[in-house]
């Protein structure tokens, strides 16, 4: 459809049908085969009229359900506008890859397009349109349990992922290209910031930090072409966001120059009454809009309001089309309007949903996203070893993470399936070994398989409903009876390595005698299989951590590019009036950007071709890497820079760069980054980006915390 076609609809829509369109309901409204629910159902009143209309529905899936859907509501449309099937396709549709946070554990940008590419192709060719990805929410605490989502604690790194997962996900022209679908960044904007990491909790920060650290990501999602924004839970500034009109209208509409739709989150409208700003839910439908959010999910402030509130002339109907015209802009860049089933299609959908190349991608990405967090010369282990796997995740399916929608997990390879292609000399259980509480004849096996062994993989984890939405977790220790289970272990044979499938970083006291530590996050259908590869050498480990593992949750919020306070500890250490804590280090257990590998990588001193830099030169940094071992691996230079002093009070560093380079045994290449003036630039007190002239220090090295560093100058 032309522009003008669509303002000519948009002038045939009668108030109602302008109001349903900003509705959007779950597919339990339209399906027999609904899908699980991703929120509270509240009583939402709905006519007959209304259900048929409603502009926008979330969670169908099935090609043949959802051509049966769309031909019924296309049926009962007076103008023949179609529906919008959105859903929740994280990170993965059917064939699921590691969670967003082993993804960015992977710092592999092209493995994050490819992710979203295929997520994409199964869902479109499943019927759906729109996916709500990426989540690009910026994450400090791990008791927070959407941390799993997000792709971590650098805005940087953030929003690299987000430009592409977005570019996977919609490709170049999503109006013919019907294996991709409409991307959704969320949660507009620093949900991850709630206090205390309890999810829906109040964001408080300044205009500065949430300029600075926190929307970057999602700017960056919107200038890779986002179609949609979805609203956050939580308070910006006293002010929820699904009501503030200066964060939707001044943020992102104005500076961000956005265009496309806001949808709420799911009852986030109806939320602003508890929350405390709006009286009744004829309150929340004019803030909800007067902000401009375009689409209400799964509550009905505006259709049971919005004909009154512009009847009164309490909100100019102006508002309302503008609304309508972006739902229906979006129908058409989706080529719904010519082709309303776009996609959809049951044979195409059998073969290539959870193709044979999908799950063999989503291994290799898998592979990528883990990280060998500890080797005391106890990997990878030698076939003529025999290798005990016990442990409540060894033989477990359940490995998809919180938000795998239509992942199932009897399709997902486990550890010890995935062990079984690599060695004939497994010692396995047969035993269920329960998470939380597992039996004395479970433990009793796997005491005695531990002791024929050689060496013993002890598998340990969270249950994946322990992180994602609405699972925040006080204590961010490993079940106690895995601890106890531990220890039992290292009685009968202390040569263990343990394996962890998580959705955040974890409080690991209580394995510091692990002679080796895998993070698998929650790794997804071919996890055991990846998990595996590692273990036995098949993959030499590449993942670095995107978000800091604190040594107890008592230093929590803890990220590597923190403030350099007035009292340093590291200055004066044997200070007493310092910042540090009297019990506990002030340092991550695992920091930012850190992971080992099977290879020695070894980096010269970081040079530079200048010491100073103009606004319109730039200085290359170079060092040089050698792999000083027999095992070809990849190694992930990253580049940090700090601003010595600032208008403003600037991290003590800041990821700026990252380059993953291979080598062969005993190759050494040369690793260059430029450093430009914009790379400088920062926040400054009057909320402008800029750069000040003065000094810098760019620092080279494997990891947040290992790095060499050099100064130079910047002029103006
Ligand atoms: C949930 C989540 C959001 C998701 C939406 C639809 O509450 O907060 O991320 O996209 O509802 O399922």
């Amino acid at each position: 459809m032309k522009q003008q076609e669509i303002l000519d609809l948009l002038k045939k829509m009668t108030l109602e049908e302008k109001i349903d369109q900003l509705l959007q309901l779950a597919a339990e409204f339209y399906s027999e085969n609904a899908e699980e629910r991703t929120g509270p159902m509240a009583d939402l009143g709905l006519t007959e009229t209304t259900i048929a209309n409603a502009g926008t529905t979330l969670g169908v899936s099935g090609a043949e359900e959802a051509i049966r859907i769309q031909k019924k509501y296309l049926e009962k449309n007076r103008l023949g506008i179609p529906t919008i099937l959105m859903a929740d396709i994280i990170h993965g549709f059917r064939t699921i890859f590691p969670i967003p946070l082993g993804l960015g554990s992977s710092w592999d940008l092209d493995a994050a397009e490819k992710m979203a590419e295929i997520s994409a192709k199964e869902a479109a060719v499943s019927g759906l349109h729109v996916t709500f990805s990426p989540m690009v929410d910026l994450v400090r605490d791990p008791r927070w349990g959407r941390v799993m989502e997000s792709t971590g604690e650098d805005s940087f790194l953030n929003s690299r992922f987000a430009e592409r997962f977005v570019k996977g996900y919609q490709g170049e022209n999503l109006k013919e290209d019907f294996s991709r679908v409409a991307a959704c960044v969320k949660h507009f904007a620093a949900y991850g910031a709630a206090i205390a990491g309890r999810d829906y909790n109040t964001v408080n920060m300044s205009e500065r930090q949430l300029r600075e650290s926190y929307l970057p990501g999602y700017q960056a999602a919107l200038v890779a072409g986002a179609k949609l924004v979805m609203t956050s839970f939580n308070t910006v500034d006293g002010i929820p966001a699904t009501g503030n009109k200066w964060l939707f209208r001044e943020i992102l509409r104005k500076e961000f120059d956005f265009q496309g739709v806001v949808i709420s989150d799911w009852g986030a409208v109806k939320e602003l009454i508890p929350h405390g700003v709006a009286k009744d839910e004829k309150e929340a439908a004019k803030q909800a809009l007067i902000a401009g959010v375009d689409i209400e999910m799964m509550t009905t402030c505006y259709s049971n309001y919005l004909r009154e509130l512009i009847e009164e002339g309490q909100v100019p109907v102006e508002l309302l089309d503008e609304a309508v015209g972006r739902i229906l802009e979006l129908k058409n860049e989706l080529g719904l309007f010519e082709q309303p089933f776009r996609g959809a299609d049951p044979v195409k959908e059998k073969e290539i949903v959870l193709s044979n190349e999908h799950r063999a991608i989503a291994c290799e990405i898998a592979k990528k996203s883990m990280v060998l967090l500890k080797n005391d010369d106890i990997l990878p282990f030698k076939k003529e070893e025999t290798i005990a796997i016990i442990g409540p995740a060894a033989a477990s399916k359940k490995i998809l993470g919180a938000w795998s929608w239509q992942g199932k997990s009897e399709e997902a390879i486990s550890l010890v399936e995935g062990a079984t292609s690599l060695s004939k000399k497994l010692l396995i259980g047969n035993e269920v070994f329960d998470y939380l509480e597992p039996t004395t004849a479970a433990i009793q096996e796997a005491l005695l398989l531990a002791e024929q062994a050689d060496k013993v993989v002890v598998a340990l984890g969270e249950l994946e409903e322990m992180s994602g939405e609405a699972a925040s977790r006080s204590d961010i220790r490993l079940p106690s009876a895995q601890l106890a289970f531990f220890q039992q272990v290292l009685e009968v044979n202390d040569q263990v390595v343990v394996t962890l499938y998580n959705g955040r970083p974890l409080d690991l006291q209580g394995i510091d005698e692990a002679k080796g530590i895998v993070e698998a996050w929650f790794p997804g259908t071919e996890g055991g299989r990846a998990l595996a590869a590692i273990l036995w050498g098949k993959y030499n480990p590449s993942g670095r951590l995107s978000m800091s593992f604190p040594e107890t949750v008592g230093q929590v919020p803890i990220y590597y590019n923190c403030d350099n306070t007035g009292r340093p500890f590291e200055t004066t250490p044997d200070e007493k009036y310092v910042s540090k804590y009297l019990d506990v280090s002030n340092y991550a257990k695992y920091p930012f950007g850190f992971g080992l590998s099977y290879s020695d990588f070894r980096y010269s001193e970081i040079s530079l071709t200048s010491d100073e830099l103009t606004p319109t030169t730039e200085i290359t940094v170079s060092v040089t890497l050698k792999n000083q071992s027999a095992y070809a691996g990849e190694e992930t230079v990253q580049l940090y820079i700090h601003d010595l002093v600032g208008e403003v009070v600037r991290p003590v560093k800041e990821l700026k760069g990252f380059k993953k380079v291979q080598l062969a045994p005993s190759e050494e290449k040369i690793v260059t980054f430029s450093i430009d003036e914009s790379l400088l630039r920062y926040v400054h007190s009057n909320q402008e980006m800029s750069s000040d002239a003065g000094e810098f220090e760019a620092m080279v090295g494997p990891n947040s915390r290992e790095v060499s560093s050099v100064r130079f100058n910047l002029k103006k």
